[in-house]
């Protein structure tokens, strides 16, 4: 997803689709924001537009590897990656997730893989969710 001010992209946000032990997620990233507008709320709406988009389709859970006093206050949180891994080395308190359903990452464990799923509804969205 971007935004884009007189035709210039200001801001953009990717989602990837992951799995781990056959469980789905999201993975988020990069998320930036051109240098002259940081600071003005754009990161925010991104993210919450994202996340909401996400939901919309019917997805369980979002994870991301990032600052988690910037993303905490979307909901993100270590503890629901505790029993996730990155397939490369990463900072444990930066590799957050967030459920956009209840227990959408219970049991989840291992080590994320890339599904290479094009853009689309969730696997699991029920066929009302997918209409969003
Ligand atoms: C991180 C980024 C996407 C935030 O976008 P933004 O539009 O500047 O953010 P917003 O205006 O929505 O939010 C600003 C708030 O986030 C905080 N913030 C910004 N970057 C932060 C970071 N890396 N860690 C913690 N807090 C951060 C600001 O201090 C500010 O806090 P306040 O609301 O208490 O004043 C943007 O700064 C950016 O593109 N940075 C470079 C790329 C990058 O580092 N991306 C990954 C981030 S882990």
């Amino acid at each position: 997803m971007t935004a884009e001010r007189d035709g210039t992209v200001v801001a953009t946000v990717r989602l990837w689709h992951v799995e781990a032990n056959g469980k789905p997620a999201l993975l988020l990233g990069p998320l930036a924001v051109s240098p002259e507008l940081q600071g003005e709320g754009l990161g925010r709406a991104m993210m919450r537009e994202v996340i909401w988009r996400a939901a919309c389709r019917g997805h369980g859970a979002v994870l991301l590897v990032g600052d988690a006093t910037y993303y905490e206050r979307f909901g993100f949180s270590g503890y629901l990656t505790r029993d996730l891994a990155m397939p490369g080395p990463v900072e444990r308190e930066r590799f957050l997730g967030l459920e956009l359903r209840d227990g959408a990452l219970s049991g989840a464990s291992g080590v994320l893989v890339a599904t290479g799923r094009p853009d689309a509804a969730a696997p699991d969205a029920e066929p009302a969710r997918k209409a969003a």
